[in-house]
């Protein structure tokens, strides 16, 4: 694997108690930016799920209601019990055969191979460690599988990553540990995934958030 120059600082997790305020606030925080394309972007995007579907950091569960007919199998992984509270009440609105599993993206309690679809909506941004959390997708997935992913990353305009880079610490402790400079798509590809995305502006939410990247990464 080819390494990936971090520009991140080390941070103290959230505490549990900002975790279950984010929960809370999670879903109108987002209202804008879901309102302004980025609900479509989540349809698009999981018309594409099929087989046996694994979605990490599955939040609130917003990506529920465009999950595909025919899909065999769910299996949402969220490591915060506040949220997992939220999926498990959202998910009494659907019929899919489902599972909530308490496990972080780094450690999926899965076997080797035996996923045809894993979904990442903005979390690999928030993993503690992302390229851990990537080699776990890639170890669960076969080998026609496929990764399915809406992620906001580093900017490639030099005064935007400037920002991402100031604004970080602050932001990460906001917004539970999310990190808004990330490289993504390098740390995709240095893990050995082909990425086909495209760029895309997530508005209705602040500019370091910006650009998100949608698309699919193979093995
Ligand atoms: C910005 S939210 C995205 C939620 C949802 N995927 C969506 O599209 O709305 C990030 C989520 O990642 C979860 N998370 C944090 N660390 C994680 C980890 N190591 N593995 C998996 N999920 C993690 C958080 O608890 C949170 O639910």
């Amino acid at each position: 694997m080819t390494p990936i120059a971090s520009t991140e600082l080390p941070m103290h997790p959230p505490s549990a108690a900002w975790l279950r305020i984010m929960a809370q606030i999670y879903d109108p925080f987002c209202w804008l930016g879901e309102a302004a394309g980025m609900k479509r972007r989540r349809r698009v995007l999981l018309s594409e799920a099929h087989g046996r579907v694994v979605e990490i950091g599955a939040g609130t569960g917003l990506n529920f209601e465009h999950y595909p007919d025919g899909i065999t199998d769910l299996v949402v992984t969220e490591p915060v019990a506040a949220m997992r509270r939220r999926l498990a009440r959202r998910l009494q609105r659907r019929y899919y055969p489902t599972r909530i599993v308490d496990a972080s993206a780094e450690h999926l309690p899965l076997p080797d191979a035996s996923v045809d679809t894993v979904v990442s909506t903005l979390v690999l941004c928030t993993v503690d460690d992302p390229e851990r959390a990537l080699r776990e997708i890639a170890r669960v997935l076969r080998p026609d599988g496929q990764l399915l992913f809406i992620e906001h990353v580093r900017a490639s305009s030099r005064f935007l990553a400037a920002c991402q880079d100031r604004l970080e610490g602050p932001w990460r402790h906001f917004a539970g540990g999310c990190r808004c400079n990330r490289a993504t798509i390098e740390l995709m590809r240095a893990c050995g995934f082909n990425v086909a995305a495209t760029e895309d502006v997530w508005r209705g939410m602040p500019a370091i958030v910006r650009p998100l990247i949608v698309g699919r990464a193979t093995r």
